[in-house]
């Protein structure tokens, strides 16, 4: 768990976020072992936006990799972040698309403080591949 959230406070060394100042990084830990990062990228047009999970996703599935365990997410405004940093709706949806209900989503102020969810927690009665796919399960 340390190394995912260290790596997520690294992650969030690359924020490129002039508009929010909010800065957010992420980390990703696959089946096989590996650790994709992310961080939050902000456009002047605003809606290019990208969060800081999706980023960490959006790399991982690139690389042909679709089986997770758990994703760290560290975020706020000031050089420590004082809050605990929770997905938003889309990143859950497209969390709900690759992952298992029992998927851990741990939100961290710091290596050692931080609070673990489970996916069905904060995505409850999720809309998923198993409404369109005869075959999709999650
Ligand atoms: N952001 C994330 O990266 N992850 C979240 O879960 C919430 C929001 C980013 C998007 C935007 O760059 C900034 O935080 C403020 O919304």
């Amino acid at each position: 768990m340390e190394e995912l959230i260290r790596k997520a406070l690294e992650a969030r060394k690359y924020s490129y976020s002039p508009y929010s100042g909010f800065q957010v990084g992420a980390a990703l830990l696959a089946a096989d072992g590996r650790i994709f990062t992310g961080c939050n990228i902000e456009n002047a047009a605003f809606t290019p936006t990208i969060c800081a999970e999706r980023t960490a996703f959006f790399k991982a599935v690139s690389e042909g990799c679709t089986d997770f365990v758990r994703i760290a997410i560290v975020g706020g405004r000031k050089e420590m972040p004082d809050d605990y940093a929770y997905p938003c709706g889309v990143c859950r949806q497209v969390m709900a698309e690759f992952c298992e209900d029992d998927f851990e989503i741990v939100s961290a102020l710091s290596e050692n403080d931080y609070k673990v969810h489970l996916l069905k927690e904060l995505l409850p009665e999720r809309f998923g591949k198993g409404n369109l796919l005869e075959t999709g399960k999650k």
